[in-house]
């Protein structure tokens, strides 16, 4: 008989397949309370209100998308950045979840339908998958080799390799070999809106795109609407990373008095030491008389509006603590004259005996007076006429299509097919 050696009992060594098994049940289940937990404030948000998006939002596990985060912040409904350039810009992330559902809302993609996503991360692509299910098919591009290779990994952790297809490649061009889609969803900030996207975009698709209007960042979906046109809204204020490759476009920022930067779009132009020196002169309000409360959330709406009736445009921004100029907390409209010797900015002050009640108005700096009379009559005219209204229309031509053929509006410089902003007032 052979006695047990003396010494300290030794540690059965575990069943690694079965610790693995509970924590990856344990860390299942956590999961799962966790994504319930963000799909019902999604859902009280009014983020999501379609019951198909909740359950495919239910029935993908985020932290499968995003796994070099701790479970909980895998749920948090913040963006996930994955790739930044040098100077620290962000080139590539997981999008947030409040975006990727009103995106969503907004593609509204059914059963069997072909969706092609631009932009890929993975995530939305699996939710893509589960609102097409098997019969659909989901194609997912995106112009850089590593953003690519991480979707495709997270995927296949999901089990989804074979449900979705990932490519590289710059989505300008659309993935032209599997046209038409019926839906095309644009998961990067676009200047302009691609004619492939158009020609690639099946009759009674959606096309949604979140794109920069005149330095505005701005969600919006498309329908065809007749031979050579499409038309939408929704305009949902979004940032996303801009587009790169043979779209590339950027907005530009100037400095101008200390403390004081203006944003406008590519093709605005602008003489920044004329806008500086009439900035620099003091500036008088005019008031319009259009008040609005806080929770009416019209900010947005009035950027828009005045980036659709004001020929030069840009939005002002200021650091309060160095620059005398009040522009509005995430900037406020700005405009100048022809030889930008009198700039306006769009500003706001207290209703007295109110909290939450704010006025707008106008700050002139220069002798031009008719450019502040004139916005303060174009608030005037919101407040008249598109106050609580869904807001303008896009629409979109065809390449080449002659201008007198397209809706009157005001005309979006850019490459791509035409884009004419207008505002009905029923
Ligand atoms: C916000 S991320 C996409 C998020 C993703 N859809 C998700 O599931 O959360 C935007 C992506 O667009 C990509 N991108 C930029 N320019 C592009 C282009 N021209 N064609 C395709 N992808 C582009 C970027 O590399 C980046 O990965």
């Amino acid at each position: 008989m052979t006695l047990p050696a003396k010494g300290p009992p030794v540690p059965k060594l575990p069943d690694m397949k079965t610790v693995s098994d509970r924590d990856v049940t344990e860390q299942t289940v956590e999961a799962a309370a966790l994504n319930n937990h963000l799909v019902s404030q999604l859902e009280q948000s009014g983020r999501i209100t379609s019951p198909e998006i909740a359950a495919a939002f239910r029935a993908t596990p985020r932290h499968l998308f995003v796994q070099d985060v701790e479970l909980a912040q895998a749920y948090r409904d913040d963006y996930h950045p994955t790739d930044r350039d040098g100077d620290g810009r962000l080139l590539s992330s997981v999008s947030a979840p409040w975006l990727v559902a009103q995106m969503l809302e907004y593609l509204r993609p059914q059963p069997g339908n072909s969706v092609l996503e631009i932009g890929s991360g993975g995530y939305n692509a699996a939710l893509l998958h589960q609102l097409v299910g098997d019969a659909g098919a989901v194609t997912s591009i995106d112009i850089d080799p590593a953003v690519t290779s991480r979707a495709s990994r997270c995927l296949q952790t999901a089990g989804l390799e074979d449900a979705v297809r990932v490519l590289t490649g710059d989505g300008a061009h659309g993935v032209p070999d599997a046209a038409p889609y019926d839906r095309i969803e644009v998961t990067v900030q676009a200047a302009a809106i691609e004619q492939t996207w158009l020609d690639q975009l099946a009759p009674g698709g959606v096309l949604v795109v979140p794109l920069r209007v005149r330095g505005l960042g701005r969600l919006v979906a498309l329908t065809p609407d007749g031979e050579g046109h499409w038309s939408g809204g929704g305009w949902l204020p979004c940032g996303f990373v801009a587009m790169r490759g043979e779209a590339a476009s950027s907005t530009q920022m100037h400095a101008l008095t200390p403390g004081a930067r203006v944003r406008v779009d590519g093709s605005q132009q602008l003489d920044t030491e004329a806008l500086t020196k009439a900035l620099d002169t003091t500036g008088t309000p005019r008031w319009s008389g259009v008040e609005v409360s806080t929770s009416e959330g019209t900010r947005p709406v009035v950027d828009l509006w005045c980036a659709s009736v004001l020929d030069a445009y840009g939005t002002l921004l200021t650091d309060p603590q160095t620059s005398a100029l009040r522009a509005l907390p995430g900037g406020t409209p700005l405009t100048w004259n022809a030889d930008a010797t009198t700039a306006t900015y769009v500003t706001m002050r207290p209703v007295p005996g109110h909290t939450d009640r704010y006025e707008y108005g106008v700050v002139l700096h220069g002798e031009d007076a008719s450019l502040a009379d004139a916005l303060v009559e174009s608030l005037r005219e919101w407040n008249r006429d598109h106050r609580g209204r869904p807001g303008p229309v896009l629409h979109v031509y065809s390449e080449g299509t002659d201008p007198a053929a397209m809706a009157p509006g005001r005309a979006l410089e850019r490459p791509g097919a035409p884009l004419v902003l207008t505002w009905p007032k029923d």
